[in-house]
């Protein structure tokens, strides 16, 4: 009655911003994301009969705040008839700071709480209860370029090419540290009750999934390049038109874009993507990464880089 899972943060390409079912956290729009190698949650799960409710560490640490929502999660995998758990989470990159610690958190937990309960790993069914925890969640089941498509009453996710078929690398710009002002949930409603852009938004989305899906069949960095920052200007542009205006960014997220516009500039294959919070990902070649992290380190406000290839989706550890 115990195992041990790790997943990595995904990072999106193509966002998805706005629910279609908010009970059951079904997003309005399809997604596409990378999955990164080199972040990491490793989850621990062992249901206890001795024990009378769950409990959780993070690296080392007892934590209420995440317990509520990874109880949830832990009864949509193994039954509310299930045994209390001891979760033991351990996280090599600042959690609740725009990294999507969430994602490798929900996905890292569906695969431990199965492998805990003996239940066959079908990594679709995972996903999709991973999902209801947190949208981008479902993602991290999968490693390498990643699609989440709305299927009729749930969703669908699927590889669109391996990570070492177009090995892209990822400089995180950290910009800023602590939690958002908004959470994702709260900022999403907001945004479809009072953004003008927020229709436009929805109704634009599957042409952009259809470009990015060109562009990674067609390893093609530049039209890649476009269509995921627009799309990601796009997401702001929504957030930013709301009331109130959820404006995640602050002066050195600006000034990350300026650096990568000056390395565009100069030839250097990059491009930006930004999702709730102020942190810039840069999505390199892997000959772009050294100028790309150098110039990076060097802007005004940026406090730390971190850096990571793409990787695999949750899997459960041998060990646990
Ligand atoms: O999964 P959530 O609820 O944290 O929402 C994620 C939303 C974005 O990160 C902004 C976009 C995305 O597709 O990951």
């Amino acid at each position: 009655m115990q195992a041990t899972a790790i997943a990595q943060p995904n990072i999106a390409l193509i966002k998805y911003w706005g629910k279609r079912d908010v009970s059951r956290n079904l997003p309005a729009v399809g997604s596409i994301s990378i999955t990164l190698r080199d972040l990491f949650t490793r989850m621990q799960v062992r249901f206890d009969d001795g024990i009378d409710s769950d409990l959780l560490t993070v690296n080392g640490s007892p934590d209420e705040k995440m317990l509520p929502r990874l109880s949830a999660c832990l009864d949509s995998v193994a039954g509310q008839g299930r045994s209390w758990a001891r979760i033991e989470s351990t996280c090599n990159f600042p959690i609740a700071a725009g990294l999507a610690s969430s994602a490798s958190s929900f996905a890292a937990l569906t695969v431990a709480a199965a492998a805990a309960m003996n239940s066959p790993a079908d990594t679709l069914r995972l996903a999709r209860l991973a999902g209801r925890a947190s949208g981008s969640a479902a993602r991290s089941l999968y490693g390498g370029f990643v699609e989440l498509s709305n299927a009729d009453d749930d969703i669908d996710l699927r590889q669109l090419c391996a990570p070492d078929a177009w090995p892209l690398r990822v400089v995180v710009a950290i910009t800023a540290t602590g939690p958002k002002p908004v959470g994702s949930t709260e900022a999403m409603k907001i945004s479809r009750e009072t953004s003008p852009f927020y229709s436009k938004w929805v109704s634009e989305q599957e042409h952009d999934l259809a470009i990015a899906r060109q562009a990674i069949a067609a390893r093609d960095f530049e039209m890649l390049a476009a269509i995921a920052e627009q799309n990601c200007l796009k997401m702001h542009s929504v957030m930013w038109a709301s009331r109130p205006p959820m404006v995640y960014w602050n002066a050195a997220t600006m000034r990350c874009l300026q650096t990568v516009r000056q390395l565009q500039g100069e030839g250097v294959g990059v491009f930006f993507t930004i999702d709730a919070g102020p942190q810039v990902k840069a999505v390199c070649q892997p000959e772009a990464e050294a100028k790309a992290e150098t110039a990076l380190r060097a802007t005004e406000g940026v406090r730390d880089v971190m850096i990571s290839g793409l990787g695999e989706g949750a899997r459960r550890e041998p060990c646990g």
